[in-house]
């Protein structure tokens, strides 16, 4: 099989996203025609469903909610220039993950009629993509890398993904943390090293009132498959542009 790329994207919180970031992700898209596409969660940022929106005029679900409207505008563009590509939906903490518990407690018989899923809602298998739910365990993808939003949050770069890798001890891509970062560890006597990435987010930090001053990056990742190995890189964003190997793109 001829090599293939990877590209992968985290914690866009529609309707607080970057949408020129994400114009340029789409370009980086363009350029490396990716055969796989994971989105790792926190797509949809969910706020009028989160506990912080509880008893506030934000609280409430609509399948018009700009951030659901937007995922699944985002899921079709997607599927309209990567038709084939093998797409992955992991659900985040934010996402339908936080619409089911609310709705669960708020519109029960509207679960049980089967009126919102994941699919109704944002069009998964109809733009092509496989759904996971984000208390699913991490998924094997290629090769020996697993998928994932993320479970442990830390304070620097590279812990929260570590603190996993130590939790599953498999190799991982995830998002959640919107820092960037690697970690390793390898066991050279189980002749054996599990990788680790933390990729970033490509939200508006201010738009989002849980933290004043967040030790975010902005960027994403993306990935060669070439045969049994797996290369990733992380893809920080810089005042709207990335590199891809030695090429500079700008958003
Ligand atoms: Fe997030
Ligand atoms: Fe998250």
């Amino acid at each position: 099989m001829a090599d293939m790329t990877w590209l992968f994207a985290s914690d866009i919180h529609f309707p607080n996203h970057d949408k020129r970031m994400l114009d340029l992700w789409f370009k980086v898209m363009d350029y490396l025609k990716p055969g796989a596409i994971d989105l790792l969660g926190d797509i949809d940022d969910a706020d009028g469903t989160g506990r912080w929106a509880e008893g506030t005029t934000r609280e409430g679900f609509s399948k018009y909610d700009p951030g659901v409207v937007l995922t699944g505008q985002l899921l079709s563009d997607i599927h309209a220039k990567r038709p084939k590509a093998d797409k992955r939906f992991f659900d985040g903490n934010h996402g339908w993950h936080r619409h089911v518990k609310w709705l669960d407690k708020n519109n029960p018989q509207s679960l049980v009629d089967g009126i919102y899923t994941p699919e109704s809602i944002y069009g998964v298998a109809a733009n092509g993509f496989v759904w996971h739910n984000y208390l699913e365990r991490p998924t094997k993808r290629y090769g020996d890398i697993y998928c994932h939003h993320g479970v442990s949050i830390s304070q620097y770069s590279a812990e929260s993904v570590r603190n996993d890798i130590k939790k599953f001890e498999v190799s991982l891509v995830r998002g959640h943390s919107h820092r960037q970062g690697y970690y390793a560890h390898t066991a050279p006597i189980e002749d054996r090293t599990v990788r680790g990435w933390e990729i970033g987010h490509m939200c508006v930090p201010t738009g989002q009132d849980y933290d004043l001053s967040p030790d975010w990056q902005a960027g994403f990742a993306y990935g060669v498959v070439s045969g049994d190995e797996v290369f990733i890189d992380l893809v920080p964003v810089i005042n709207y542009r990335c590199n891809i190997g030695t090429k500079v793109i700008e958003g």
